[in-house]
């Protein structure tokens, strides 16, 4: 479904990735991880078409999306969940929804914001309240719901699991797996290896801005080097 081939990027003169590829089939949950600055979030802001990349291809569904505007990528159900939320403070919980619809969905907008309401009844409780005095958790929640109003074909979290409690991250992510179970293929950054190589089918480690560690979950999980650098074991 996607395909990233020996992209090329950084910013102004100093580079930031190195010949990185990466494959996301139909269905699949896809692990992209790695420590702080490796370059986990440049790729997919090239990916979803915010920087063009110096060398390389990005293709999704079979297209070359290279050089495509990030919101024509949108509205080919590409969506990216960014980091950090970026949610609207000053909107109440459903008009951060209704927004998510704007390039795409817009038809079903009813019907969508009462499924993001099915994955989260919390949001729904709160619908009419400022999003910025949502707990962190529940700014994550909206975040993600707000993904989903677009009806995503593929979706892409940016760290979903910065700041939240063990429990929470353990809840957000077998959400991830039902999201999964419905028809949605999913890549996930991560730093959190464990709990990301849980539910994920594949993962890649980046190093350094380049391919480093691949393999599924399995591979990795029981992969010595995995263990040593980024397990504790
Ligand atoms: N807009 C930008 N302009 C200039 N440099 C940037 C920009 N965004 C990221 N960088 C740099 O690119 C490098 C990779 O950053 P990136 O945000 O991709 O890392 P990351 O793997 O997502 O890290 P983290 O896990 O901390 O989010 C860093 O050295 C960072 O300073
Ligand atoms: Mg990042």
């Amino acid at each position: 479904m996607l395909s990233v081939v020996g992209l090329e990027a950084g910013y102004a003169m100093l580079p930031v990735l190195f010949n990185v590829s990466l494959n996301v089939f139909p269905g699949e949950i896809v692990a992209v991880l790695g420590s702080n600055g490796v370059g986990k979030s440049t790729l997919i802001n090239h990916v979803v078409g915010m920087y063009r990349p110096n060398a390389g291809r990005v293709l999704f569904d079979g297209e070359d999306i290279t050089q495509e505007k990030a919101d024509a990528i949108v509205g080919r159900g590409l969506i990216q969940v960014p980091e950090g939320r970026r949610i609207f403070p000053n909107l109440s919980v459903q008009e951060n929804l209704t927004l998510g619809a704007y390039r795409r969905g817009g038809k079903n907008i009813v019907a969508n914001i009462e499924r993001v309401y099915r994955y989260f009844p919390k949001l729904k409780l709160r619908h009419e309240q400022l999003a910025g005095t949502l707990s962190g958790g529940e700014q994550q929640m909206l975040a993600i719901g707000r993904g989903l109003m677009s009806e995503p074909k593929m979706i892409m979290f940016d760290e979903p699991s910065l700041g939240l409690s063990p429990l929470l991250v353990a809840e957000m992510f077998e959400l991830f797996s039902r999201l999964r179970k419905d028809g949605l293929t999913i890549l996930l950054v991560e730093q959190n290896l464990a709990q990301s190589l849980e539910i994920a089918d594949r993962a890649y480690v980046l190093e350094n801005g380049r391919n480093a560690i691949s393999g599924t979950a399995k591979e990795l999980l029981d992969s010595a080097d995995v263990r040593k650098a980024y397990l504790g074991m």
